[in-house]
């Protein structure tokens, strides 16, 4: 029986010194310890020895079932300590550079110009409007002093959705509906897109953006148009900018209108972008006709007003040199991301 024992404990030692997981060392540890263990059903059995083999297995059967018992404790250290020091020779560097998270989106130049534009004419009192892009024909052209089969119609390439709708050729019908809704004297802008049907190249697009501006009040004259038009063309090119008017066809103002600004690049010397000039055309703008007064039943004896519009493409491509207006819609990141 002695010699039974000694065995049971070699063999455990064996199995549990070679043992490389915890798992297998459980497995040794039920093996030998558990409720029907090899020793535990030794221990168990005790009782039915000759009673001069009792002190002798019980004993040397405790001695061996600490010493298993120890063994697996010590072994499941070493495993563990094994397991720390390889983990530990995974380094990990906390001082690296790590790329920084890119942040790609941000406003278009056509937009931020147009919110600039906005807080400037906020601040001589406009209010900011909007209007439909699928406009009534009466608006985008009728009402504004352009009646049908008038060949000031073909001036603006027009996208007919119906007989009486189109996308809007500019932002000018907004005026009409201003003026329909806003009780004179007032003062508005508006920014947005406008379509038109023709051939692209690099100055012409069909779908661009324009800024309408309108101002209604008693005894508006040019001179209210010259003063509010340098006022904000200087704010927004940061640069006091002399303006020149000339005569200009527009049906829905009277006088119409061609507004031209000195060169920003050569202030008046003369120089490639301004075709050596000294000014660059910019918009349209004028007094409003008393016909369009009149459409919307404000009496032009009593009232007068001036208006403008510009293409907000234009002015962005002047402040920034950009030399084809395809780019802007073109959906190229490496244009957009530039600003
Ligand atoms: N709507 C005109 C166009 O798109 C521009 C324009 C000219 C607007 C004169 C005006 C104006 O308000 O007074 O060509």
């Amino acid at each position: 029986m002695e010699e039974k024992l000694r065995t049971i404990k070699e063999e455990a030692h064996t199995e549990i010194t070679q043992s490389q997981s915890e798992t297998t060392l459980r497995e040794i540890e039920i093996k030998y310890l558990g409720r029907n263990g090899i020793l535990t059903s030794i221990l168990r059995n005790v009782k039915d020895l000759k009673p001069e083999d009792k002190p002798i297995v019980g004993k040397l059967g405790n001695e061996i079932k600490i010493y298993i018992a120890n063994l697996i404790e010590e072994q499941s250290k070493k495993l563990q300590n094994k397991k720390f020091a390889e983990q530990e020779k995974e380094w990990i560097d906390i001082s690296a550079y790590t790329l920084e998270p890119k942040i790609t989106g941000h406003l278009n130049p056509l937009t931020s110009l147009q919110y600039e534009l906005e807080d400037i004419f906020k601040n001589m009192g406009f209010h900011v409007w909007e209007g439909p892009y699928l406009e009534k024909e009466e608006y985008n052209f009728t009402a504004l002093n352009i009646p049908q089969d008038h060949p000031a119609r073909d001036m603006q390439d027009t996208f007919w959705i119906d007989k009486n709708h189109v996308l809007r050729t500019h932002t000018s019908p907004v005026q009409i509906r201003a003026m329909q809704s806003l009780k004179p004297p007032f003062r508005v802008i508006v920014p947005g897109r406008v379509f038109r049907y023709e051939a692209t190249d690099a100055s012409h697009e069909n779908t661009f953006y324009q800024l309408e501006g309108l101002m209604i009040d008693k005894n508006i004259s040019i001179s209210h148009l010259i003063y509010t038009m340098k006022t904000f063309l200087s704010a927004i090119l940061h640069k006091d900018i002399e303006i020149r008017l000339r005569p200009g066809y527009f049906p829905f103002v009277e006088p119409g209108l061609e507004l031209e600004i000195s060169c920003i690049f050569c202030d008046k010397k003369g120089c490639s972008i301004c075709k050596h000039g000294g000014f660059i055309e910019l918009m349209g703008c004028g007094l409003v006709h008393p016909d369009v007064l009149k459409y919307v039943n404000i009496d032009p004896e009593v009232f007068s007003g001036f208006a403008f519009g510009m293409g907000l493409e234009r002015l962005v491509m002047l402040k920034h040199r950009i030399n084809d207006i395809r780019y802007f819609l073109g959906g190229d990141l490496r244009f957009v991301t530039q600003f």
